[in-house]
């Protein structure tokens, strides 16, 4: 069975990952900090797959200890979830996000260097595309002009793999992914972010069970079908799919090719502010209250990708509803 390398495995994505590999068939390992993660996702790991995996409490920027897990086994690849991902908090500690993201990456990549392992799959963002194009945004447009340290750092990092496809053969499947929501069908793992969350159906969420009084919606006078702003919603099984057939494409590439792909991962359409509020009273039977808040800074009014690239060369395409996205979120707060 191939060892993949997972950074970031009890992570929010990282574990639906950790389970479709065990599922189909792969050895997972983990590394975390859990720094924004526990070790009970590992029980919950093993109530659904039956196996616990291997799992090291590392930090990516600890050299030694991580080069420590290099050393006890062969991988095949590496999936590199492990990241700090709060957009307004990395323009307040935008020099903690630099070390974590960019430092703990570039361990990590030496480390892939040294011990001749250079397939990875990275989780890349929709933050990375310049936001002068409009929507749909396509593989092919132009990234940059980031406007805050996270997307900087996903946006530095995409172009520090481009140098290593160049200069040290690596081959790199970049995914960028929109908007991950939902819950695995077991709602033993999910979303569930300490304090008051910064994304939508999280928020949503903790207004249903009555740990938030109402949602608040940023602004309701954009150009868009309801005048709030509108996303491409994508299910965390579709994007750990997404996940599986990229490592795929990567291990039937022949060993001698490197290259930089990138696709992006989303559904293609997207679903507004109010529709997430609307679509949600009706799963849970009682209205959710929310009130209107101005503009939150550095929000587009609508992002949503053009899937088609992923579909014709990986033969991936989303398949699960946002409804039925919600109602995983909302089964998975329930049971937690
Ligand atoms: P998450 O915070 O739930 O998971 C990230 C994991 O990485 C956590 O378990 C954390 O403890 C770990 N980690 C952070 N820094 C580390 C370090 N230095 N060393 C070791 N472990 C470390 O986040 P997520 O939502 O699962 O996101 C996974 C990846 O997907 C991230 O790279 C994120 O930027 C990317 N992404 C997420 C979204 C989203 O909306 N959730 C959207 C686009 C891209
Ligand atoms: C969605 C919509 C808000 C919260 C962020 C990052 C991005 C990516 C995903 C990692 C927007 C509105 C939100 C609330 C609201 N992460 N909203 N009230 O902004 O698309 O992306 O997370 O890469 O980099 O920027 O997602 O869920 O925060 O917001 O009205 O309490 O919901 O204005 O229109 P976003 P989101």
């Amino acid at each position: 069975m191939k060892n993949i390398l997972v950074t970031g495995g009890t992570g929010y994505i990282g574990s639906h990952g950790v389970v479709a590999l065990i599922e189909s068939g792969y050895t997972p390992i983990i590394v975390d900090n859990l720094s924004n993660s526990s070790k009970e996702v590992l029980e919950n790991i093993q109530k659904i797959t039956g196996i616990k995996p291997d799992f090291y409490e590392i930090d990516l920027r600890d050299y030694e200890n991580l080069e420590s897990v290099f050393q006890k086994y062969d991988f095949e690849a590496v999936l590199h979830f492990a990241w700090a991902k709060a957009v307004g908090e990395s323009s307040e500690k935008p020099f903690y996000y630099y070390e974590n993201n960019i430092l703990g990456s570039l361990n990590l990549f030496e480390l892939m260097e040294q011990y001749d392992c250079k397939k990875i799959i990275f989780s890349s963002s929709a933050t990375v595309y310049d936001s002068i194009k409009s929507p749909p945004f396509v593989e092919t447009d132009m990234t940059g002009n980031t406007t805050n340290p996270y997307g900087t750092t996903k946006f530095l990092i995409e172009n520090i793999l481009k140098d290593l496809v160049n200069h040290k053969s690596f081959q790199v499947v970049n995914l960028r992914y929109f908007n991950p929501v939902g819950a695995h069908k077991s709602w033993l793992i999910g979303e569930n972010p300490n304090g008051i969350p910064n994304n939508l159906l999280p928020f949503i969420m903790k207004v249903v069970v009555g740990e938030l009084p109402a949602v608040q919606v940023f602004w309701d006078d954009y150009e868009t079908k309801d005048g709030t702003g509108e996303r491409d919603y994508i299910h965390v099984l579709d994007l750990i799919d997404g996940h599986l057939k990229a490592l795929n494409f990567i291990e039937k590439s022949q060993e001698n090719t490197w290259f930089f792909e990138v696709f992006n991962l989303g559904t293609g359409s997207a679903t507004s502010v109010k529709e997430m509020i609307q679509f949600t009273s009706e799963i849970i039977g009682r209205e959710v209250l929310y009130s209107i808040k101005p503009r939150r800074t550095g929000d587009l009014p609508s992002s949503f990708c053009d899937p088609l690239k992923a579909e014709k060369v990986l033969g991936w395409k989303a398949q699960i509803s946002i409804k039925e996205a919600i109602e995983d979120s909302y089964n998975f707060m329930k049971k937690r």
